[in-house]
């Protein structure tokens, strides 16, 4: 527990639009009395509105009381001007000046230990509380959409922020039914920093086309995914996806590992922006279109040998009880009459032995799998249930690339002190719905085969965008 309790808090929430009114009905379910404030006449009485229609949903689905409804309806207060509370959420538009101005308003009217806790998802923390009296009070206090159902908080430092302020409005979050992360306020802070290859992986893989965006959604949702990347991107609009990654881009001194992508500048350009516009990757409502159904005949084979150690090279094992093993090996996968199928490390297919093929990461038990090289040789990935989809032979293919380079940025985060591993893996969990965190992967995986592939990645791009963090090392 720390000294600032904020338990029994009166609650503000300046700005009732889709985040603020979310958190209205967060913080009123919890017990507090709450007042909303906007600017916009008629918007915060138009969110309590909308909420008792929600709330009357959730009765009727017996999925609340009509007791237990009614009571967060009346804690919640629509007021028309700001007022005096013990804890500010401030949810207004996402606009430097206009939240300093808010925050100078604020500050005349609060009590000196309130607590101004801003909601913000890319204007550093730090820069908001320059100017203010009492810059310790300030906290970030990142709800993700939709606020009732997503469980993430990331909890934001700035240079300035009181540690007990930072740890009251965890414990709170923590009350509230919440798993709150701890971060330091830098660019995109956990999430939208770390998510940033997920998007920029794929566009990468376009630009040098080497897959379909159906072939590239279609293997990362049979990893675990709930959504491909390009129609996530669809989905977000290539507008808003494009903002941010210019907005990471320019806050990180326009480092060229977070270079924007031509092939999502043309969508923009195109007015292609997603789902939105009918039109993105995809066409709406269609969208992915459906891979061809395939069904891959394992040619007969005289040797086999199993290669390597670990999950990969023991589920070839349990699938061919036959095989040869040949545990120190210094790769994994098979080698059929000579042939080999080796498991991505960064290496093409061109660089081995004719009649090689090389494969991505397989993290689930069936689904589509990527593979560059020998069609024939890749048709035995079909012994492990696994539809082998024939893709360009560029280094660590779709899903280890992916994951390599998500691992790659949460160990930079973590490095620079802006959380632990543990908060990134709940962030990258709980904020987007990964199936696994960063760290988790790494640890089901190899450290060194993580370096290798980014190394490769490297050596083939020259450039800063794959350079291996010194944390992994
Ligand atoms: P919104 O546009 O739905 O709501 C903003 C509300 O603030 C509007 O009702 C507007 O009238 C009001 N407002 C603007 N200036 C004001 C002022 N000076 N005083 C009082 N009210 C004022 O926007 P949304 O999506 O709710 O975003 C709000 C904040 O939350 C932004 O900082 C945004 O970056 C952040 N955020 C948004 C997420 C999202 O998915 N939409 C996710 C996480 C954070």
């Amino acid at each position: 527990m720390s000294s600032l309790n904020l338990a029994q808090a009166r609650v503000l929430v300046v700005g009732a639009g889709l985040m603020g009114a979310g958190i209205a009905q967060v913080a009123a379910q919890a017990g507090h009395a709450v007042r909303l404030f906007d600017t916009r006449e008629g918007a915060a009485e138009a969110a309590k509105a909308k909420l008792a229609s929600t709330l009357d949903g959730l009765v009727a689905k017996g999925k609340l009381t009509a007791e237990a409804a009614a009571a967060t309806l009346a804690r919640i207060t629509p007021v028309a001007a700001l007022q005096s509370a013990d804890l500010v959420i401030e949810a207004i538009v996402e606009n430097l000046e206009v939240k300093r101005a808010l925050f100078a308003d604020l500050e005349a009217l609060l009590p000196p230990q309130a607590v101004i806790a801003t909601n913000t998802s890319s204007i550093s923390v730090t820069a908001l509380a320059r100017g203010m009296q009492r810059p310790e009070r300030l906290v970030g206090m990142h709800f993700f959409n939709p606020v009732p159902l997503m469980k993430l908080v990331e909890v934001v430092s700035g240079l300035g922020t009181a540690p007990e302020v930072a740890q009251a409005v965890f414990e709170l979050a923590a009350r509230w039914g919440k798993v709150p992360v701890h971060a330091r306020s830098t660019p995109g802070f956990i999430v939208n920093r770390i998510a940033r290859p997920f998007y920029a992986e794929a566009l990468m893989l376009l630009q040098e086309r080497a897959a379909a965006p159906e072939l590239i959604d279609a293997c990362l949702r049979s990893a675990g995914f709930r959504m491909g990347p390009c129609e996530l991107m669809d989905l977000i609009g290539h507008d808003t996806n494009f903002a941010v990654t210019n907005s990471v881009f320019a806050a990180n001194f326009f480092d060229r590992r977070f270079t924007p992508s031509l092939v999502q500048q043309e969508l923009v350009d195109a007015g292609f922006l997603g789902r939105k516009s009918g039109r993105g990757f995809y066409r709406y409502p269609d969208g992915p279109p459906a891979l061809p159904a395939l069904s891959v005949a394992v040619p007969s084979a005289a040797q086999i040998v199993v290669h390597g150690q670990g999950a990969v090279a023991d589920r070839f094992a349990a699938a061919l009880p036959d095989a040869v093993r040949e545990r120190d090996s210094d790769w994994t996968g098979l080698s059929v009459d000579g042939h080999q199928l080796r498991l991505t490390d960064g290496r093409r297919a061109a660089e081995l032995a004719p009649g090689a093929a090389v494969f991505d990461l397989p993290l689930a038990a069936s689904g589509d799998l990527a593979f560059a090289g020998d069609v024939a040789t890749a048709a035995w990935l079909s012994v492990l249930g696994l539809t082998p989809r024939a893709m360009a032979d560029v280094p660590g293919l779709v899903v280890a690339r992916t994951i390599a380079m998500l691992i790659n940025e949460a160990a930079d985060a973590v490095s620079q002190g802006v959380c632990d591993e543990a908060g990134a893996d709940a962030a990258m969990k709980l904020g987007v719905n990964y199936p696994a965190g960063p760290f988790e992967w790494l640890a089901g995986w190899d450290r060194r085969a993580v370096v290798a592939l980014l190394d490769r990645l490297d050596q083939h791009h020259r450039g800063e965008r794959y350079r291996v963090s010194a944390h992994l090392k």
